[in-house]
């Protein structure tokens, strides 16, 4: 089997895996980062977007062999920082109710937010509605997404 180095949360890993492995898979069964949540699989509801060199990614849709030597981050790497401000503004709104997607809607939001500081309605619009919520949290995200935009979180 070949190796494959991974960069993920700024720590090199080593997987011993095929290189058609889906990175969800590699980051929950061979890194035990469960953060990363596995529900359609099959590109569609961006429950398990993870960050690559900076862009949010499906990590169901994305090879093993294609993600080595890139620079990965998980909501495990973002929770790094307790106090990010998603985080805050998450809290603040009691955004969630299972939870499930809620790794996905984050790191979206935060490859946004890091392209743009400060998205147009439209370009969170565009980017959010991609990320699927079968409890129906999307006025809270939204409401949470305001309150950062308005400085009311930090
Ligand atoms: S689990 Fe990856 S997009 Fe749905
Ligand atoms: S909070 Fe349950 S699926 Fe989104």
């Amino acid at each position: 089997m070949p190796k494959y180095s991974l960069n993920v949360n700024g720590v090199k890993r080593t997987v011993d895996v095929d290189g058609d492995t889906p990175l969800l898979w590699v980051l929950r069964d061979n890194l035990q980062l469960t953060g990363t949540k596995y529900s359609c699989g099959v590109g569609l509801c961006s429950t398990c977007v993870v960050h690559i060199d900076g862009y949010a990614e499906r990590s169901c849709s994305v090879y093993v062999k294609d993600a080595a030597g890139k620079s990965i981050l998980t909501i495990e790497g973002l929770a790094e920082n307790p106090d990010h401000p998603i985080f805050k503004a998450w809290i603040d709104q009691e955004v969630s109710q299972c939870g499930y997607c809620q790794p996905g809607q984050i790191m979206t939001l935060a490859a946004l937010m890091n392209e743009s500081p400060k998205p147009t309605e439209q370009q969170i619009e565009d980017t959010m509605s991609g990320v699927l919520c079968r409890c129906g949290t999307y006025p809270r995200i939204k409401k949470a997404i305001d309150k950062l935009l308005s400085g009311e979180v930090k």
